[in-house]
């Protein structure tokens, strides 16, 4: 009997880093093996930011930093508002924590006690899963079709929501589907949630600036008269290829934000001040570099998703957002790989695939959703068009 809280023993390690853990571990022990299992980009950080870095550090910018972020970095976040979503904020409206993932720690922490129920639209981030449990909610799967594009259907979340609903998860580009939101999905979830008014909304727009067909839109700029309970958030971490300076950023109502900062500053005393000059430099230095990576990650998508079409009993549905290809793998159950094993689940499937094609992809269980596995499409085009030939070798010796 362990003495730690009932929080550690409900809360679970991400199955992704668990599965790019394992994939070391083979590839310390000599194999060739190919990880597709974290979602990070493989293109650098650009260098005008790494210059900021050093140019932060150097000029003594080395002190504790405000909590809710340096003034500078606030202002950059503010025009990057206006500038992305088309919303006015002021410095006020502008929390700055340690990754996107810190700031739905802090709006999770801040809002949900046990038994509160957290809506979440599946396939969702593995962290969700994880927050979720971790603040006592009640997680509420509402699926969302891979024949309606993986988008939320309005219906579905009318009839998930109850009087002890708290919370609505929404992450579009989504993580692990690619689904992106159209105004059209906006407006009917904004037209349901205008008839809850207890349910609060996150929206995790942290995949902005990938969307490959159509543009991207905010919740909070499509339905502004949700904005007394709507939280929008972002970060430098995949759109400028930074997740290692862990920077990610929020706008919101002011009381929110204020218990948020709360949370935050009873975890830590703020995100790093150079972490924070680098941020200003990529939010206020040349975007050119968006589209750029944009047109990259949308050639490494096609590339995916003709290399899967060879593998039979794999249905790669085409992601219209983010870095990650979410095939369907209802084909290849109740069939056998070539190494003996039976594939009941995509547990299964995962598994086989690191241990026989020596590739690591993560699979749908870890995002709220089974059948599917999910493929991180943010590496170089040799090493993705190899993958795709060993998960067609992989289908072709199934019996
Ligand atoms: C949907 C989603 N939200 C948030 C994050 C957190 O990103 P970070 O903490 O690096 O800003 C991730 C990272 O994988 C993600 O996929």
């Amino acid at each position: 009997m362990s003495d730690f809280a009932q929080r550690i023993h409900r809360t679970r390690p991400a199955a992704t880093f668990a599965m790019a853990a394992r994939a070391r571990a083979l590839r310390e022990a000599g194999q060739k093996v190919i990880s597709l299992a974290i979602g990070e980009p493989d293109l650098p950080t650009p260098d005008h930011v790494i210059a900021a870095a050093h140019a932060a550090a150097q000029g003594g910018q080395t002190k504790y930093p405000p909590v809710i972020g340096t003034p500078a970095l606030r202002a950059a976040v503010m025009r990057k508002f206006a500038r992305d979503q088309g919303l006015s904020v002021t410095l006020d409206d502008v929390l700055i924590g340690n990754g996107g993932k810190q700031i739905i720690f802090d709006a999770v922490m801040a809002l949900i006690e046990a038994g509160d129920e957290v809506i979440m639209p599946t396939p969702c981030w593995a962290g969700y899963l994880q927050v979720v449990d971790f603040a006592g909610g009640t997680p509420v799967f509402v699926p969302c079709a891979a024949s309606a594009g993986f988008r939320l259907d309005a219906a579905a979340l009318a009839a998930a929501i109850t009087p002890r609903s708290k919370l609505l998860l929404l992450n579009f580009p989504n993580n692990p589907s690619g689904a992106t939101a159209n105004v059209t999905m906006l407006q009917d979830i904004a037209e349901v949630l205008r008839k809850a008014p207890h349910v609060r909304i996150i929206a995790d727009d942290i995949y902005e600036h990938l969307v490959f067909d159509g543009d991207y839109h905010a919740l909070a700029a499509v339905a502004p008269d949700l904005a007394d309970r709507l939280i929008t958030l972002s970060g430098v971490s995949k759109s400028y290829a930074m997740t290692g300076w862990r920077l990610g950023f929020a706008t919101g109502p002011r009381d929110w934000l204020r218990a948020m900062a709360l949370v935050q500053g009873t975890a830590t005393a703020g995100v790093s001040t150079i972490s924070q000059a680098a941020a200003v430099a990529a939010l206020d230095g040349p975007q050119d570099l968006l589209a750029e990576r944009r047109a990259i990650y949308r050639r490494r998508r096609d590339l995916v998703v003709a290399g899967l079409a060879g593998a039979a009993g794999l249905d790669c549905p085409v992601p219209q957002g983010a870095f990650y290809a979410f095939p369907a793998v209802a084909g290849w159950l109740g069939r056998r790989s070539r190494g003996g094993r039976l594939l009941v689940n995509d547990d299964d499937v995962a598994e086989a695939l690191l241990d026989e094609a020596l590739v690591a992809t993560v699979p749908g269980s870890a995002f709220g959703m089974t059948g599917y596995i999910r493929l991180s499409t943010a590496t170089a085009d040799a090493v993705l068009a190899e993958a795709c030939r060993r998960i067609v070798a992989f289908s072709a010796a199934l019996s």
